[in-house]
């Protein structure tokens, strides 16, 4: 009998905007693996419905997009410490009937940086721009990588209060928005996490005369690609890494356990990737 094809999907509201069913659409072709990967719009009342009927649908786990992520946690029969830790969960993989939630959002991050750059290098400084979700998941990454210094600057001082608070680790400082272009003097590796920059949003206001030449300069933003930040970084001889490898790979540890092969972020995927719909 021949085995049946697995089933993976992206759930999201809305959901059509989701480049996840490309990827693993392109991994699934290229790795000749008989499987599937659709986009699921899910309204977030029926998002525990919608999850907990996936093992009966024969499916073998999902991603999840906005503004699932949080909400999901509830959900979960299981979750793992990174996903605890950064309060959202981006991956679901069925075993044994259960759900099992984590979150490869971190890992995602520091792959796209090691694929491009050596960490060591940068001074092990960093300073984040922004306090939302995915800054939480960067800092969590830049932590578990041994950063000795990370700044966190964003317009809510509040929030980033909250987020040093939430970590609770001495390494994490907070500074006002206001002095944030002065903060940058230390940077060994500058993070944008805000939405500043992204394709119909304001653009970051930021002077990045403060910032030593040699700092890595990375945008979680890829739409555009070459956001106005890394573009001016880029210009002034900074090192920049765009932030499309991040949603690359943050897609393998999902891909891996559902269909069963660790797939491989290449040059081709990403211009798969980039072509069809950017
Ligand atoms: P995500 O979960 O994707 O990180 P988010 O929680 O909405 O999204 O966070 C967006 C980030 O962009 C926040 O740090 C936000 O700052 P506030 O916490 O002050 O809202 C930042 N941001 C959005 N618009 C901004 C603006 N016009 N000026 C400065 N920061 C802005």
């Amino acid at each position: 009998m021949p085995t049946p094809n697995k089933k993976a999907a992206v759930l999201g509201y809305p959901v059509h905007h989701s480049r996840s069913p490309r990827l693993h659409g392109y991994w699934l072709k290229y790795y000749n693996i008989a499987g599937s990967y659709e986009a699921i719009e899910v309204a977030p009342e029926n998002l525990a419905t919608t999850l907990k009927s996936l093992p009966e649908k024969g499916f073998t786990g999902c991603n999840l997009t906005l503004p699932h992520k949080e909400a999901a946690l509830a959900i979960m029969d299981e979750i793992d410490a990174t996903a605890r830790m950064i309060g959202a969960v981006n991956t679901v993989v069925v075993r044994g009937g259960k759900l099992c939630g984590s979150n490869s959002d971190v890992y995602g991050f520091i792959q796209n940086l090691k694929q491009h750059a050596r960490l060591s290098d940068y001074a092990h400084k960093a300073v984040i721009l922004g306090a939302g979700g995915a800054a939480r998941a960067v800092l969590y990454a830049l932590l578990q990588e041994g950063f000795g210094d990370i700044t966190i600057t964003n317009r809510t001082q509040a929030r980033a209060q909250d987020l040093a608070a939430h970590f609770a680790d001495n390494r994490i400082r907070v500074v006002g928005w206001e002095r944030r272009d002065a903060s940058l003097e230390v940077a060994g590796l500058l993070v944008n996490t805000t939405s500043l920059g992204l394709s119909g949003q304001p653009p970051l206001e930021l002077s990045l005369a403060a910032l030593p030449t040699k700092a890595l300069v990375t945008d979680i933003i890829y739409s555009p690609l070459i956001t106005p930040l890394l573009q001016r970084a880029s210009e002034r001889g900074n090192k920049v890494v765009d932030g499309l490898g991040m949603l690359l790979h943050q897609a393998v540890p999902g891909f891996e356990a559902w269909f069963g092969l660790r797939p491989e972020v290449t040059p081709e995927l990403r211009a798969v990737v980039l072509r069809e719909g950017a």
